[in-house]
């Protein structure tokens, strides 16, 4: 016999289940919400505080080394070079994925990655980054071309030299400079200190030479005492402790806090629809551009050769096939560049090896107008495979667009010094000046672009 009393019973069990488990799934939702917020919160004012310490501690130009390692990491003993060094404290650490590399979804590890320095070692890294002693007459730094409010980069298609000519590529980012294992775009370095003796004596960068920053360093009191603060253990200043401070500091610039990264631990509502749409595009196999791009570094760490064109008049760039010329297969890598990072990229424009592209917009444009269409005649380039012809709508690359606006985070940017140990300007206000002149040129570039893509459009292979 049917029973009234029992059928509400079972359905009002059921139903009391149901409203546990929503009940329960709406807590565990706030408290994600909740502990990002803290998490984003505790970042900014623990940034915010070491800048005020960082003012007090330079007036009146006594320098000294912080003892705190900056946000993001923590500070812990280690036995192999016994002594506290700073290590990465990232959510991301806590993914496991094939081979510890960026495939797969969202919630992915990180590769291998440099820490380990002293605090002490990146504040001396700091300082050096920033002061225009390392160059060859005290006009240019490190910062001159990697400057912290342009993505660490500087706004120009070619950054300028102490010449006040143009080199010949453009400055990449250095946020996550700490995961790659090759520098430069044609990956002619595999360390950060190798790296720096790029631009340190390269006479179109900063000129220098290693005798010469040796005794500029040394004549310096306050750099003496820097030094060996940063380097206890060591009985006299080096070159490799200069190489060693300023890959110290440039292991710190960390930026894993994006809206993206928010999304990628599960917050859902930290991206728009739009953005999510573009993450779709981008992830696609269509779109292909994770394959290359791909998160949370949106690197692969990989060369590929994908056709990008110089700007007018200038001859073709061989890229890594110089690099690795020593190697049967050079001729694959003709034409071919790293794969850079897209974290920040809103904020690194004009974009690709030669600053081709003005905007996002045309960088993605390039990809759908088809495999090799900016390929120039003469050149015979093996392109990479996932380069291909996606035939996106307008709509999907603006959303792709939207998308990449979500990989900002500047949340842990380093303070800028506001003195330096050699007393001289901070370098920014030189380099202005020097840039003044300068975008004149950049305007002139923009406008050839501009009549080049015209061209572009009306023949797809014209280059
Ligand atoms: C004149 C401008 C300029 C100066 C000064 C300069 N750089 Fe660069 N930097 C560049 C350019 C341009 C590139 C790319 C060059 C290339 O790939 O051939 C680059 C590349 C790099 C890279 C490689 C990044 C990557 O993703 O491969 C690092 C790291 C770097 N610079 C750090 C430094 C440091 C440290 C200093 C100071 C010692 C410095 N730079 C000084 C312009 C500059
Ligand atoms: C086959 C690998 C590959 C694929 C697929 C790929 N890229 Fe790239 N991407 C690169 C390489 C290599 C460069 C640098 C090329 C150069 O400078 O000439 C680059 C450069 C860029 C840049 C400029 C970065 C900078 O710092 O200047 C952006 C933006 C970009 N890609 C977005 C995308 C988007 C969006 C897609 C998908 C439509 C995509 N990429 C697909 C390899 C790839």
């Amino acid at each position: 016999m049917f029973k009234l009393s029992t059928l509400f019973r079972v359905l009002f069990r059921s139903e009391y289940k149901y409203l546990t488990i929503l009940i329960s799934l709406l807590f565990s939702y706030q408290s994600i919400a909740q502990a990002l917020e803290q998490n984003l919160s505790q970042n900014v004012s623990q940034n915010l505080e070491q800048k005020k310490a960082n003012v007090d501690k330079e007036i009146g130009e006594q320098f000294f080394l912080s003892k705190n390692c900056p946000p993001s990491f923590e500070l812990i003993y280690s036995k192999a070079n016994e002594q506290n060094v700073c290590l990465l404290v990232n959510q991301y650490q806590f993914y496991d994925s094939v081979q510890d590399r960026g495939v797969g979804g969202t919630q992915t590890a990180l590769p291998k990655h440099r820490d380990g320095f002293t605090p002490q070692q990146i504040d001396l890294g700091r300082y050096l980054f920033f002061d225009p002693l390392l160059s060859k007459d005290g006009s240019i730094s490190c910062a001159s071309c990697h400057q912290p409010d342009k993505g660490f980069s500087d706004d120009l298609d070619r950054s300028i030299g102490i010449t006040g000519n143009k080199v010949a590529r453009s400055a990449p980012t250095l946020w996550n400079v700490a995961f790659l294992d090759k520098f430069f775009w044609d990956a002619r370095a595999t360390t950060l200190e190798q790296q720096a003796q790029g631009p340190l004596f390269d006479a179109k960068e900063m000129g220098n030479t290693p005798e010469k920053l040796m005794q500029s360093l040394q004549a310096n009191k306050q750099y003496l005492m820097l030094f060996k603060q940063a380097f206890p253990q060591e009985d006299e200043l080096t070159l490799s402790q200069v190489y060693s401070a300023l890959s110290a500091f440039q292991s710190s610039l960390i930026s894993l806090n994006s809206r993206y990264d928010q999304y990628a631990h599960g917050y859902a509502k930290a991206l728009t629809k739009k953005e999510i749409a573009g993450l779709n595009v981008f992830r696609s196999f269509v779109a292909r551009c994770a394959e290359c791009h791909q998160p949370p570094l949106f690197t692969n760490n990989q060369i590929a050769v994908i056709g990008t064109p110089e700007p007018k008049g200038n001859t073709f760039d061989i890229g890594a096939e110089k690099t690795y010329a020593k190697l049967n297969n050079a001729k694959k890598l003709r034409g071919g560049f790293k794969v850079p990072t897209l974290r920040n990229i809103a904020k690194t424009a004009p974009y690709m090896h030669s600053g081709r592209y003005d905007n996002l917009l045309d960088t993605v444009k390039f990809y759908n107008d088809g495999r090799g269409n900016a390929v120039p005649e003469d050149q015979e380039l093996l392109l990479h495979w996932h380069i291909s012809e996606p035939d996106l709508t307008d709509d999907e690359m603006a959303s792709i667009v939207d998308f990449l606006g979500t990989l900002t985070d500047e949340s842990l940017s380093p303070n800028v010094p506001d003195y330096l140990p050699s007393g001289l300007p901070p370098i920014d206000k030189n380099y202005a000046t020097n840039n003044g002149f300068n975008l004149e040129k950049k305007k002139e570039s923009k406008n050839e672009n501009k009549s080049k893509n015209k061209i572009k459009n009306i023949n797809s292979k014209g280059e």
